[in-house]
């Protein structure tokens, strides 16, 4: 069903020029896997937009046009800023370039091979697992992030929070505009 938290599309700035290689804690575990994250984001962000975008014009519902509206527009924004940032790593020696074209090209043969309705059901999967993230970036005040570059950890809280926003705008035009259904069936 459509949520009624409101959905706030924001452009925050974030001063990346000193971000230090291990930049959670000194930590390279702490660091890297939200790196990991990072890398997979502005792909990952622009692929979940084109899969709620092929259902957009079968959405009746004025509140759910209006929440696809501003989950583009959140999106959109984190993959620009997470492009930043991934270019700072690049900067500093990671091979950023090398991961995002591999995972250019699952997302490419995924968009050739499957169905539309196949990749929204990827895609409200994905919100789901972003939106957990998003809610234990917040935990604790952002507890993850206590000892981290402030830019960073005001650059995942922000992503955490839009993230746990938007948590069922792609579910909720699976659920109505593309059919719903939870079997391999359903998909097809
Ligand atoms: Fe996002
Ligand atoms: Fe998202």
């Amino acid at each position: 069903m459509t949520h009624m938290i409101n959905i706030q599309p924001r452009k925050p700035r974030f001063d990346l020029s000193d971000v230090p290689v291990f930049w959670n804690d000194g930590d390279p575990v702490l660091t890297r896997f939200f790196d990991a994250l990072s890398i997979h984001f502005p792909d990952g962000e622009r692929f979940f937009i084109q899969s709620v975008r092929n259902y957009q014009d079968l959405v009746t519902d004025p509140k759910l046009r209006e929440d696809i509206k501003n989950f583009f527009r959140q999106e959109a924004q984190h993959g620009i800023v997470h492009d930043q940032y991934n270019a700072v790593m690049q900067s500093q020696g990671i091979h950023v370039e090398k991961v995002i074209a591999r995972f250019k090209l699952f997302i490419r043969l995924s968009q050739k091979h499957l169905p539309a309705k196949y990749l929204l059901a990827m895609t409200a999967a994905f919100e789901h697992i972003t939106a957990v993230l998003g809610e234990g970036a917040m935990e604790g005040e952002g507890e993850m992030f206590k000892n981290a570059h402030p830019a960073m950890r005001a650059m995942f809280m922000w992503h955490g929070v839009e993230e746990v926003e938007h948590k069922t705008v792609a579910f909720d035009v699976y659920e109505t505009a593309a059919g719903g259904g939870i079997s391999p069936a359903h998909l097809l």
